[in-house]
């Protein structure tokens, strides 16, 4: 059964506007961060923008930045590989595991004199490997950074996403199983990090390393006092969001089931994913053009709907000159990862599944 997400009460704003502005500058926000630190069990939250601003501010308060290489997986999105471009460090694409994960054999053949930092990436909720990665990170004296924006509440050996490494980052865009419209954040244990992050997402004007206030240029990413007062309202009812989420990606591949051409994608050991889409991986011809014809049909998924493709083949990443990585290249063309949302309910998913059923057969007996 799955139920549907409560309506919000507009009271929330209301109390938020009488307040403007406010004489203790971020009311919400710095609330919002005490409640996300207490809920994912860090010592420290900080919240930004977006989740690429996250992922940005997380490079530069770990002293990232010009002539040092990130190692990252080359199944990720964009927005991954435009905050370390943005940062000033070099992305270097490390291949794809069976599993889904980074190929811990690529990445450390991989890791140069210059390299400072692995940004892992749980796409579509999964983290499969992570633990592994996390004591490689600690081996070679590396920092961990995890883009946990697509894997809220999921786990690996019982430990959530975005707390494995040195910072995890998330995003609150709507789509997010824990949204606010837009808006990120950053969860860390380490007191210097938060603090070097909060300092930059306000143009350093909270000093942070014993530095004078504004000796330092910054961003302005803070996270809008209206979204934070949504997102404290949403953070109350995280558990129940994510057990609708599993339930309908569960639902969807229910009820899809044995299909030729596509093959559903289980969890690795010790994993725990949080359904952020339901993922199958496509064994019919042309794998890309049907997930196109999937959208155009009503089943939105990642590949046809926004087009992800591997970092490594991505036109917007050629002028960085990347390493072919096949493995992960071969992996994004045949994944269907359906996108779901809180508003989806039994009925619409059994449409999608009697869709992908109908266009599935059909595309087969055509290629056959
Ligand atoms: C894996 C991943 N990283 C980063 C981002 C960027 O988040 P935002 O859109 O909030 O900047 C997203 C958003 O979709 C994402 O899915």
């Amino acid at each position: 059964m799955i139920t549907p997400p409560p309506r919000v009460d507009a009271g929330i704003f209301q109390r938020v506007l009488d307040r403007m502005p406010d004489p203790a500058g971020r009311s919400e926000a710095a609330a919002l961060e005490s409640e996300l630190a207490t809920t994912f069990g860090a010592a420290h939250a900080v919240t930004v923008s977006s989740g690429t601003a996250a992922l940005h501010t997380a490079l530069v308060a770990c002293g990232i930045g010009a002539g040092d290489e990130v190692l990252l997986p080359a199944a990720t999105v964009m927005m991954t590989v435009a905050a370390v471009q943005e940062s000033g460090a070099h992305p270097i694409f490390v291949d794809a595991a069976p599993g889904g994960g980074m190929d811990l054999h690529d990445l450390q053949s991989k890791i140069t004199e210059r390299t400072r930092a692995i940004l892992a990436v749980h796409l579509g909720g999964r983290c499969d490997g992570v633990r592994e990665l996390a004591a490689l990170a600690t081996h070679r004296r590396l920092m961990l950074i995890e883009d946990a924006c697509q894997a809220q509440g999921s786990r690996h050996h019982g430990q959530l996403a975005g707390t494995m490494g040195d910072v995890g980052c998330f995003s609150l865009k709507d789509g997010k199983i824990y949204a606010a419209g837009e808006g990120g954040y950053l969860l860390t244990d380490d007191p210097v990090i938060a603090a070097r992050a909060a300092a930059y997402r306000t143009h350093w004007s909270i000093p942070a390393d014993g530095q004078a206030a504004g000796s330092r240029l910054g961003r302005n990413y803070r996270l809008p006092e209206l979204s934070a007062a949504l997102a404290r309202h949403h953070l109350t009812g995280f558990e129940t969001a994510l057990a609708r989420r599993r339930a309908q990606a569960a639902l969807l591949v229910d009820l899809v089931g044995d299909l030729p051409g596509l093959q559903t994608i289980g969890s690795g050991a010790g994993e725990e994913p949080n359904g952020y889409s339901a993922l199958w991986r496509l064994t019919l011809a042309d794998p890309r053009a049907f997930a196109v014809h999937l959208v155009q049909a009503g089943v939105p998924n990642s590949v046809g709907s926004f087009g992800l493709c591997a970092a490594s083949a991505h036109p917007a990443c050629q002028a960085l000159n990347p390493a072919p990585c096949p493995a992960a290249e071969h992996m994004i063309d045949h994944l269907l990862a359906v996108v779901l949302s809180a508003a989806d309910t039994e009925q619409d998913l059994r449409i999608r599944a009697k869709t992908i059923q109908r266009e599935a057969t059909a595309w087969t007996q055509q290629t056959a």
